[in-house]
């Protein structure tokens, strides 16, 4: 089948939903984007940002891969990471993973899926940083649970460790990073009780010394 039609159908529909609520939505939002949220989260059909909170369009800007992962030198999530802070300058970066995700379930068992297995190793190595406490759960389900929202954990970590944020805290700029998980059970979303707002609030060790950008400058 060369054109979806049922697709395009449904997007006439959506369209007209919308202009009906308010005639000038689209020509609104066509001159300028200003959302105040930046999603990371899992590339998961049943995860999908804008619908799980309830925002509309040029509400929330959205980043996702395979288990929401954020890999220190990825350009493409470092990417859009930088230009949601520096020039669209959202106050929260919000990294939400989910239950029974697929991605941290295949990274626990270890069998073989072909090149994601490569990707799947960062959620590997957040598995050895608490294998112990992991390790000691005999309900599997549980495991997994801990695993998604340990990984959550790590991934708020490592937004706060990149220039972006650093900068952007050493520049005055209100930006909190949060680890939420959501569960495609119910629907419903859960804060993990993780908040970075500031490099007070990470170890002394994740911080780049602003001497390094006094350098950068000169
Ligand atoms: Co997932």
């Amino acid at each position: 089948m060369r054109l979806l039609k049922h697709l395009f159908d449904s997007n006439l529909a959506w369209a007209e939903q919308i202009k009906q609520r308010d005639p000038n939505f689209f020509s609104k939002l066509s001159r300028q984007q200003r959302p105040e949220y930046l999603w990371i989260g899992c590339s998961d059909s049943r995860v999908p940002a804008n619908e799980i909170v309830n925002l509309m369009p040029g509400e929330i800007f959205v980043h996702r891969n395979i288990a929401n992962v954020v890999v220190h030198t990825d350009l493409n999530c470092l990417s859009v990471i930088q230009y949601a802070v520096d020039v669209l300058k959202v106050k929260h970066i919000i990294v939400c993973g989910h239950y029974g995700c697929g991605g941290i379930r295949a990274a626990l068992e270890g069998e073989a899926h072909g090149l994601i297995d490569n990707w799947l190793g960062h959620i590997k190595d957040v598995y050895r940083y608490h294998q112990t406490m992991i390790d000691a759960i005999a309900d599997e389900q549980e495991r997994l649970n801990l695993l998604c929202e340990l990984n959550v954990i790590e991934q708020v970590v490592n937004v706060a460790q990149t220039t972006v944020a650093q900068n952007a805290w050493r520049n005055g700029q209100e930006l909190s990073v949060h680890g939420w998980i959501y569960s495609i059970d119910d629907g419903i979303l859960k804060d993990l009780d993780i908040c970075i707002a500031g490099l007070d609030q990470i170890p002394p060790s994740c911080v780049i010394k602003a001497r390094s950008y006094r350098q950068e400058k000169e």
